[in-house]
Formats: C-alpha cells, structure tokens, sequence
C-alpha cells in the first residue's frame, strides 16, 4: 500500500494542526492569504509549462490587469485563466468540502484553464494520440481515453478513504497525467486536480516550483515504473512548504517564529556536513524547503532529526 513517510506524515499533521489553531482566521486575511498562493501557483505552474511572465509580472497581470510589453499575449491569457480556474475551485470547495471529484469536473477545470489559449478544445478530451515532450512516457490510444477516465474516477472513490491524502493526491496526479485525457494542458489541470484533495482536508495551495521542473519530471518518471514513493515525497515536502509560508504569515508576531537558514550555514552548528543534509532534506527526512535553489532549515528542525534518529537507535 502507497503511504507517506511516517516522519514528514507527523511534521506535517502538527503543522495543519497548529494552522487549524489559528481559525477561524480574518476572512481579510484569507483573502489575501489566497491571492498570493493562487498567484504563485500561477506562476509556477504555467512556468513550467514555458510561460513567460516572472512572478512579479504574473502579479501585475492577474491582480492589476496590467499588460506587460514585450510579453506574449498568449502568457498573459494563461495567467488569467489559470487563476480563474483556481478561484473557481476555491469557491466550490467553500461551499462543499465533499465536492466529489467527477469527470465532469476535471473538464470543467480544464476548460478554464484553455478557456483562452486552446479554446477548440477547452474541456474536451483528446480525439487523437499525442506524445509528451521530454518524457519516455507515451500516453495510451485516444479511444482508450473515455474508459480510462472513468476507471479513474472509479478509483479515486473507491482508495479516498484508504490511502493518505498526500498519497492519494500523488497517485491521481500521476494517473491523470499518464492518460492524458487532454491535447494540451494535462499538467497545468493535473497539478490543479491534486490541490482539490488537498484543499478539502483545509491545506493550503501546493504548488510545484518552476524550479523544480526537472525533478519533478524525474519522479513522474519513476512513477511510470511503478515506484511511487518518489513522488509521493515529492508531493510531502511541496505540501509542507505551503504549510510553512502559511504559519509563518499567521503566527502573530510576537510569538517565536522559527528562524529557517541555508544548509552551508547551519551545517557549521551541526555535526553534518552541508551535502550530507541536502540528502537529508531531498530524503524527507529533515524537514526543509526549497527556496530558489537552495534548502532552507531551522535549528529546530535539526534537533528533531537528531532525536529521531536517538530513537530509531
Ligand atoms: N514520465 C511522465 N509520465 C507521465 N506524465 C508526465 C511524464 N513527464 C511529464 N509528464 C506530464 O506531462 C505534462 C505535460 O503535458 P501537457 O503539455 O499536456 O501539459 P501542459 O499543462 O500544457 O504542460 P506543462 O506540464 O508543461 O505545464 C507535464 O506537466 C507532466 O505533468
Ligand atoms: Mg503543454
């Protein structure tokens, strides 16, 4: 059975724990809390998709509806709609939190998402076979594509109260991706498709970095071959880097935030090397995010490894 790794699994209950703490939360909070991870996602996700705009420039089209010169105008249009379909995800997981994931509904993301850009088949699924770029992957025969789907959402229901929300998450993305259902736009609606899991158990946006785009391939990739786990930590470690933006923009101010470092700098207070703790942390065993390109990690999170591995002893 697919699950997630036991340690980053408790890291990231205490973490949603403590957000649930904090609610309810100024609904102007939330707003603003909303806007900037759609915003993120937006950018990461088209990002890797070759989108153009920076995040700043995403910002100033989705929030002031600024042109940028020397921009596309296609990116400008996927920005939009990609944001579009999240407020429209949002909305509907607000007003039902058991919002079953249904073919129809995974059409009517992608629709949003191409509502603009690939409008002949915004919402419709592929009449043709397609290969994917930059992969060993190739996707199954068009007509196999409806009865795919279908077993798909069979699934889904049939694992949603077996599996880990993470590892759920995980496996659909890949599923979906696999098939792909789509001519275009298969991971710009996956990576949207996996959040609705997510944001039903009250977590916020998880975004796959732009930066990431290799990795993230590569654990597709395996994914491919059968071995899951990969991905599924993948998945964990983005899961807990919206968690950390997310406490550390409701802690209140006086309370003792934690104070996240690059690996280089705090290996020198820690009997590990810096290589050593970049393992760690790919691993899932240290807890630590990404940030650009390198990984950050607190003091606090060094401590608890240390005591963690005192135990497994
Ligand atoms: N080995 C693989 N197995 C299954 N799916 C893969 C594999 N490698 C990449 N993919 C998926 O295929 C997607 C690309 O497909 P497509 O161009 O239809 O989607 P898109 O949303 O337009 O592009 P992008 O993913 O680049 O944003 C990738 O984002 C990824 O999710
Ligand atoms: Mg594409």
């Amino acid at each position: 059975m697919y699950d997630i790794n036991p340690i980053q699994k408790k890291r990231i209950d205490e973490k949603l724990n403590t957000i649930n703490k904090y609610r309810p939360l100024p609904s102007s909070q939330v707003a603003k809390l909303q806007e900037k991870f759609r915003i993120e996602m937006t950018y990461n996700s088209n990002g890797i998709e070759g989108n153009s705009l920076t995040l700043k420039e995403t910002f100033l089209v989705i929030s002031e509806g600024l042109t940028i010169k020397g921009k596309p105008l296609k990116d400008h249009l996927e920005a939009k709609d990609h944001f579009e379909a999240l407020q429209y995800l949002g909305d509907l997981i607000e007003h039902n939190k058991k919002h079953t994931v249904s073919e129809i509904l995974i059409r009517q993301l992608h629709q949003i998402v191409m509502q603009e850009t690939g409008r002949e088949w915004a919402g419709k699924y592929r009449n043709a076979n397609v290969i994917i770029s930059g992969s060993d992957h190739t996707p199954p025969e068009a007509f196999e594509v409806p009865k795919l789907m279908r077993n798909l959402v069979k699934w889904i229901s049939d694992n949603q109260n077996k599996l880990h929300l993470i590892a759920l998450s995980s496996i659909v993305h890949h599923k979906l991706v696999s098939i792909h259902p789509f001519f275009d736009g298969n991971g710009r609606t996956a990576r949207i498709v996996m959040n609705i899991f997510l944001m039903q158990a009250g977590y916020p946006l998880v975004t796959i970095l732009k930066n990431d785009r290799r990795k993230y391939y590569n654990v597709l990739d395996k994914a491919d071959k059968g071995d899951y786990d990969p991905l599924i930590r993948f998945i964990a470690q983005n899961v807990e880097r919206s968690l950390n933006i997310y406490l550390q923009i409701i802690t209140p101010k006086s309370q003792n935030k934690e104070k996240f470092f690059k690996l280089s700098e705090i290996a020198l207070k820690t009997p590990f090397s810096a290589k050593y703790l970049n393992l760690l942390a790919r691993q899932g065993k240290l807890e630590a995010f990404k940030k650009g390109r390198d990984w950050l990690t607190s003091k606090k999170a060094i401590d608890d490894y240390l005591i963690n591995r005192q135990r497994k002893r």
